[in-house]
């Protein structure tokens, strides 16, 4: 059985007082959600802030509320200016990190070969990576949308092993729908999320079967509901609606 998730990726935005106002509004909204796993990745600098916040909830939940990171360094620790290493997040409430985002590999030109390292490193030091695919509009356009799917896919499949998909989460954001207000019809998210299954199922059935595929890109507190009501979509990777905390909660409560 695959658990229900809901990502917030708060991406560059906030400051330390509104951060902590979301925070507070999440945990509070969270008592009357069941079995459902909320994640948010804050920007770096309020990691701290948040973790506290979180480890002071004596209140126990259904839900329960984790925290993440929206990108990792592939290295552990050296002269890489700017940088932060999965071994530097062990001080911090952390459990998840988001790797290869839409934003890294375009803005930043971040290839399949980098994400795979990423992906690997943060597998192996016990993270739960959330590997995120997606093609073009040119792309869907030229119905390569597969071709490219299954390259991210078996890109990190060949560096990290399918193994490492175990403890592992895949987010479909197709490039055209993030921040634009242009979601993927529910059919069309669906039709994606079967495919990566398949390409899964080569590999190994019981991954395929278990692991969570999310979907993201324009999930808003409408929409949300027919787009996880598909059967191979077990939740969303939410951007502009997670800095909402009304929206963010209608998105978790619409699962
Ligand atoms: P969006 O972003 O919900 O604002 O489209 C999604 C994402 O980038 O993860």
């Amino acid at each position: 059985m695959r658990k229900p998730t809901v990502a917030g990726n708060w991406k560059m935005n906030g400051d330390l007082e509104n951060t902590k106002c979301l925070v507070a509004a999440i945990l509070k909204g969270l008592e009357k959600i069941e079995n459902t796993e909320v994640i948010i990745f804050p920007p770096y600098v309020y990691l701290d802030s948040v973790g506290q916040q979180i480890r002071n909830v004596k209140i126990s939940y259904h839900s329960q509320l984790l925290c993440g990171v929206q990108d990792i360094c592939e290295n552990d620790n050296g002269a890489f200016t700017g940088e932060i290493s999965t071994t530097m997040l062990k001080d911090f409430y952390c459990t998840h990190i988001i790797i290869g985002h839409s934003e890294r590999r375009h803005i930043y030109k971040e290839n399949n070969e980098l994400c795979a390292k990423k992906f690997l490193i943060s597998a192996n030091e016990g993270y739960v990576p959330i590997l995120c695919l997606g093609e073009t509009l040119e792309e869907r356009n030229n119905d390569q949308t597969q071709e490219v799917i299954a390259a991210q896919l078996e890109a990190v499949i060949a560096t990290a092993g399918i193994e490492s998909f175990q403890n592992s989460i895949i987010a479909y954001e197709p490039v055209w729908a993030i921040g634009t207000g242009q979601t993927a019809s529910p059919e069309q998210a669906q039709n994606v999320h079967e495919y990566i299954r398949t390409v899964i199922t080569k590999y190994s059935q019981d991954c395929a079967n278990d692991i969570r595929i999310l979907y993201g890109g324009s999930v808003n507190a409408k929409n949300a509901k027919s787009i996880f009501s598909m059967p191979d979509i077990d939740g969303g990777l939410i951007g502009g609606a997670s800095l909402n905390e009304k929206d963010f909660l209608t998105i978790c409560e619409s699962i």
